[in-house]
């Protein structure tokens, strides 16, 4: 069994250590030291070992997990020398593999894009370019999803990005059954179930249509229909396509000011 190192002991991380020994990885995890109490619940209640260093996580793992933010890595490949070929799986958002491939010479680098579910082995696990080892290691967390290219890389990036606004768009939908008079908790029930109703029929549904799927349900004369009508009419959609795009920019200038 490899042993699992960790660069970077942050929010991202911890939950993917809660991931991988909840899917049933029985390895080692050496963790960096800094961020001392987070790392020290991770050895107590996760079976993780601290290390004294970060160059001492590198020497004793086979796979490392960068998990620190992109301001971070470059001051963080000044402290370390990798193993040559040794694999190093990149969460760092917006951090293209030329980037990581000039800090960390020496190793094979793969990206990675996941989210907190990870913690309960329910993330969408994004990597590139295809890694037999990375997608063994973190196939536990989640879905994978394998991508051909880095451009494609940045979109899943920006569809990461979703997963975090969906949580207000749910929000406001739950704030309005609660206006109305419903308590929280059902709204929050209905709003949840209703979402998880749409998803689970659409992956049974793959070969049909989102849009297709929607309209079998909002057909002429029913009450699905009527308010689509209005939320046609309203600019939701045109926000949404705008907020990607402001982040699909910012990926893409980061990305080439790197070069
Ligand atoms: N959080 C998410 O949902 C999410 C989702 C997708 C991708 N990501 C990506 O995941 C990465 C981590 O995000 P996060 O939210 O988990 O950040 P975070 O909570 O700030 O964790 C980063 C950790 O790295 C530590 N660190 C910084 N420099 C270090 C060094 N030289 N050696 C060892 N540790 C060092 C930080 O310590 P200090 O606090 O002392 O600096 C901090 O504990 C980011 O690059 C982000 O783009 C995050």
């Amino acid at each position: 069994m490899y042993t699992i190192g960790i660069l970077g002991v942050g929010d991202l991380t911890e939950k993917t250590v809660i991931g991988l020994r909840k899917g049933g990885y029985e390895g080692e995890i050496l963790v960096s030291p800094r961020n001392a109490e987070r790392a020290e619940r991770l050895a107590q209640e996760f079976r993780c070992k601290v290390m004294d260093c970060n160059q001492s996580v590198v020497d004793h793992s086979e796979i490392l997990l960068l998990g620190v933010r992109p301001t971070s890595a470059a001051e963080l490949a000044t402290q370390v020398r990798l193993k040559p070929g040794q694999r190093l799986l990149s969460l760092v958002a917006g951090f293209g593999s030329d980037k990581l491939a000039a800090l960390f010479p020496e190793a094979q680098c793969v990206r990675v894009m996941l989210s907190g579910a990870a913690q309960y082995n329910a993330t969408t696990v994004v990597i590139y370019p295809s890694d037999t080892l990375a997608q063994q290691c973190l196939g536990v967390l989640g879905n994978l999803v394998v991508l051909d290219d880095e451009p494609s890389f940045e979109l899943a990036t920006v569809a990461a990005c979703m997963n975090g606004w969906f949580y207000f768009l749910l929000h406001d939908l739950q704030q309005w059954l609660s206006d109305k008079g419903l308590p929280e908790a059902q709204a929050r029930a209905l709003v949840l179930g209703n979402v998880q109703d749409c998803v689970a029929s659409a992956k049974q549904q793959n070969e049909q249509s989102l849009s297709t799927l929607g309209q079998t349900i909002a057909t002429p004369g029913t009450f699905t229909a009527d308010g689509l009508a209005v939320l046609r009419h309203q600019p939701l959609a045109a926000n949404w396509g705008a907020a990607c795009e402001v982040v699909l920019d910012a990926l893409l200038t980061r990305a080439s000011i790197s070069k």
